[in-house]
């Protein structure tokens, strides 16, 4: 499909609230955002060009039916994920997660996303630098950068609409580049 997918897990809405902030500012380029407990691996796999956000709970964990969402959620979704044939479509992860509470594990389940998709044989963009977060320890931390965008709406809610700017601004020129040479 010729436009991007905006695709979000969440329990109380801040990673919904992102996706919806994303897609505003994309425009016609994006479809409107959908939660993966609404809709399938096959309605997923239907576009080339994604954006998936998480957020992390439990334990440095992605949302599901362990971490009490009943319709589950990206757990559930995972070991499918990791089967699939992502190779050719073109994806940007963001993650939420609180520094202040979970410093020790600070939005660790992006890593999870971000592991399944690459495994998977997609081409991940828009890596993002950790200075401004402060935390202690992050496994989506490879390298000396975080594998997405990482939003704490919590402790640094001032900050988000700044850093998906940002972000946006770095990924958009790819995604555009090859929504031009797939159209
Ligand atoms: C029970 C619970 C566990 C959480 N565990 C973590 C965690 O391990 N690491 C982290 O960075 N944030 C953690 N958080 C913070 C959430 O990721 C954060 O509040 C996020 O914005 C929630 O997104 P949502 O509103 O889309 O559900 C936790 C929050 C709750 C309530």
């Amino acid at each position: 499909m010729n436009k991007i997918g905006i695709i979000f897990g969440t329990d109380t809405g801040t990673t919904r609230l992102i996706a919806k902030k994303i897609a505003k500012k994309l425009g016609d380029l994006a479809d409107k955002p959908v939660n993966i407990n609404r809709i399938g691996l096959d309605e997923l796999m239907q576009y080339d060009f994604l954006i998936l956000g998480t957020p992390t709970y439990g334990y440095g964990q992605l949302p599901g039916k362990d971490t009490n969402i009943a319709d589950g959620s990206w757990a559930e979704i995972l070991p499918e994920l990791q089967k699939a044939d992502l190779s050719g479509k073109l994806v940007a992860l963001y993650g939420l997660g609180n520094r202040d509470k979970y410093g020790d594990r600070f939005a660790d389940s992006l890593f999870y996303l971000y592991d399944a998709v690459k495994n998977a044989g997609a081409t991940v963009i828009g890596s993002w630098g950790t200075e401004g977060y402060d935390y202690q320890f992050s496994k989506s931390e490879v390298d000396g950068r975080f594998v997405g965008l990482v939003i704490d709406h919590n402790s640094q809610g001032l900050l988000t609409d700044q850093r998906i700017d940002e972000w946006l601004d770095r990924i958009m020129p790819q995604f555009e580049q090859q929504l031009a040479a797939s159209a």
